[in-house]
């Protein structure tokens, strides 16, 4: 063959290429990334020159991708991926370099790589755009359906809050005026116990409404963590369960409710410890950055199933079983977060567990 003829054919087969890996840019799936960065590997292969002992790696963030292995004694050439002008990750061709040097490679396979890896970046760019709109329109249907539950759960509240109080008020007057030890007195008092368990009931639920009063001070977050572990060392112990506490400031200091403040840690331990297995971990981590303190505590238990993530939050969900679990103990939490301008999410640890992120504002 002359060298203008494979000349010719080497173009051919860049051009056929770019071809290719438009045509696969253009139907790439965001659920499929893998496989799509894997066409675009063998697609890339095929166009060099010595396309069979040629292998190309495509590194991202979060995969590897290779048409096949090389040895570690290569040349090679590179480029890198650039998202939002920021490297990503990189496009890189390889040959043995037992059989090869780097001027085997063509001036036009650099370029070719270039502009694939041009075409990857923005295809990635624009799956991250993707990503990041899906995850803001969940967050604010979830913030919809709290805010909608919030106004309904304010107005039952506000509604059983009198009735209840009657209840109570009259109940005890009842009370004082029965015999001891009369079959009535029992009852009455029966139904008195059950007016307080649902003013319980009615308080939490003026939590999550974010109707409940606040006395907001100057208050040193790491006292009360500390507190509400003291509170929580003989359930830590009968659950066999161990903590740890990480804490690099001896003070953080924040404007907040500090009674609510030992709600928060509270029921997030309450859950953690329930949750976790025998022997199992709790971490309990504090730090702050300018504007914000953070809260993090990560347990070894189950995690949550995705389908649930969004519902955590409401009144009365509970996956716990019948006498376990009121589904409260979150919305409160959530609530007491909200009113201080703070914010809460939830995610599955990596290996396992849960994490709740609790972020107060300082001022
Ligand atoms: N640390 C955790 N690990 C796994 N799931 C959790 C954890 N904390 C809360 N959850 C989930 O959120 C639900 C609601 O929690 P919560 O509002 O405290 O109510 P309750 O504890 O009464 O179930 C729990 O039933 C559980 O499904
Ligand atoms: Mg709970």
């Amino acid at each position: 063959m002359s060298t203008t003829e494979q000349a010719l054919k080497e173009r051919i087969k860049e051009l056929t290429c770019l071809y290719e890996v438009s045509s696969i840019i253009v139907n790439a799936d965001i659920d499929f990334i893998e496989n799509t960065l894997n066409a675009i590997a063998f697609s890339l292969k095929k166009a060099f020159q010595f396309e069979t002992e040629t292998e190309i790696f495509i590194t991202t963030e979060t995969l590897k991708i290779a048409t096949n292995s090389i040895g570690n004694d290569s040349v090679f050439l590179s480029s890198e991926i650039k998202l939002f002008n920021q490297t990503k990750g990189k496009i890189e061709a390889h040959m043995s370099a037992s059989k090869y040097s780097k001027n085997d490679f063509l001036k036009e396979e650099q370029l070719l790589l270039n502009s694939i890896t041009l075409k990857v970046g923005s295809l990635l760019e624009r799956f991250e755009i993707q990503n990041n709109e899906t995850s803001l329109k969940r967050q604010m249907e979830r913030a919809d359906r709290l805010g909608i539950l919030g106004e309904i759960t304010a107005g039952i509240a506000h509604e059983l809050n009198t009735p209840l109080a009657n209840i109570l008020g009259f109940a005890e007057l009842l009370k004082d005026d029965l015999d001891q030890k009369s079959k009535s007195f029992e009852d009455v008092d029966k139904i008195i116990k059950n007016a307080i368990f649902s003013r319980e009931v009615v308080k939490k639920l003026m939590f999550f409404a974010c109707e409940m009063p606040q006395e907001m001070k100057r208050v040193n977050l790491v006292p009360h963590i500390k507190n509400a572990i003291n509170l929580l060392d003989a359930t830590f112990r009968k659950e066999q369960v161990k903590y740890i506490v990480k804490i690099e400031e001896e003070e953080l200091w924040l404007k907040a409710d500090p009674i609510q403040l030992t709600q928060i840690i509270f029921n997030l331990l309450i859950n953690a410890i329930y949750f976790t297995p025998i022997n199992g971990l709790v971490t309990i981590e504090a730090k702050q950055n300018t504007k914000e303190i953070i809260l993090k505590i990560c347990d070894e238990g189950i995690g949550f199933k995705i389908e649930d993530l969004d519902k955590i939050f409401e009144p009365f969900f509970t996956t716990k079983p019948i006498g376990d679990g009121s589904g409260l103990g979150l919305s409160v939490v959530h609530g007491i977060v909200a009113s201080h301008k703070g914010s809460i999410s939830a995610e599955n640890n990596k290996n396992k567990g849960a994490i709740f992120t609790v972020i107060l504002p300082k001022e």
